[in-house]
């Protein structure tokens, strides 16, 4: 099986789509999750599915140096073959990357590279796109801008406001992110030099190293 330990600072509603999608047929098993906010409704989430839960409050470190190594520190107790970050809205230190490079997974509710950053539906609606979406990525020090795994892309409906466009694309997640991660736990998504690889295929249209 591949350990997998996932770190989230809110609703974790892609924590509950990872919950929901584990079972013998899948290698992945979600050993631990953290979280930077007491408040974070993933934290139930997790319990009630039975598994381990940890609180590591930014505010209680001096700088992200700290914050991160006491997160690493967690984490790495419960020796993971993969981090997922699934809304986990910090940044997180190069140090932090690098520990885990290739082993790190990252979703973005946009169609990166576009829309790095926070508000995407909002700049997306505003910019008059008629795609938008969300991606899986692995995650390296440039943020939201490391090599692409998985995208979903969804038309702009004519009358789309922001609720309903947040919430086909959160939707959109569920779907793409335990595939990713499934992937990854059979050893078939990867990150080489070159960029995501799946099935020893580059993925098209990713970045690089
Ligand atoms: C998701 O839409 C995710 O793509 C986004 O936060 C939301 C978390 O929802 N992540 C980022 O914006 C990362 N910069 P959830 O807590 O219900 O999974």
């Amino acid at each position: 099986p591949c350990n997998v330990v996932v770190l989230i600072s809110g609703s974790g509603s892609n924590l509950q789509a990872l919950l929901d999608s584990q079972d013998e047929k899948n290698a992945a098993r979600i050993r631990a999750v953290v979280s930077n906010r007491e408040e974070a409704f993933g934290l139930q989430r997790a319990q009630a599915a039975g598994i381990a839960t940890h609180l590591v409050r930014h505010k209680d470190f001096a700088d992200r140096e700290a914050f991160d190594a006491a997160l690493m520190a967690i984490i790495d107790k419960h020796q993971p073959d993969l981090v997922v970050l699934a809304g986990f809205m910090r940044i997180l230190t190069p140090g932090f990357v690098r520990h885990y490079q290739g082993r790190l997974l990252n979703i973005h509710p946009s169609l990166l590279p576009k829309y790095k950053g926070l508000d995407t539906h909002r700049r997306a609606l505003e910019a008059g796109d008629t795609e938008h979406g969300c991606s899986v990525h692995f995650v390296t020090e440039e943020l939201d801008g490391g090599p692409v795994a998985i995208q979903a892309y969804l038309s702009v409906q004519p009358g789309e406001t922001l609720e309903s466009l947040t919430s086909r694309v959160h939707a959109a997640e569920h779907i793409i992110y335990p595939l990713a991660v499934r992937w990854f736990a059979e050893g078939r998504l990867r990150l080489a030099e070159q960029g995501a690889m799946l099935d020893g295929n580059p993925l098209p249209g990713t970045g690089h190293l």
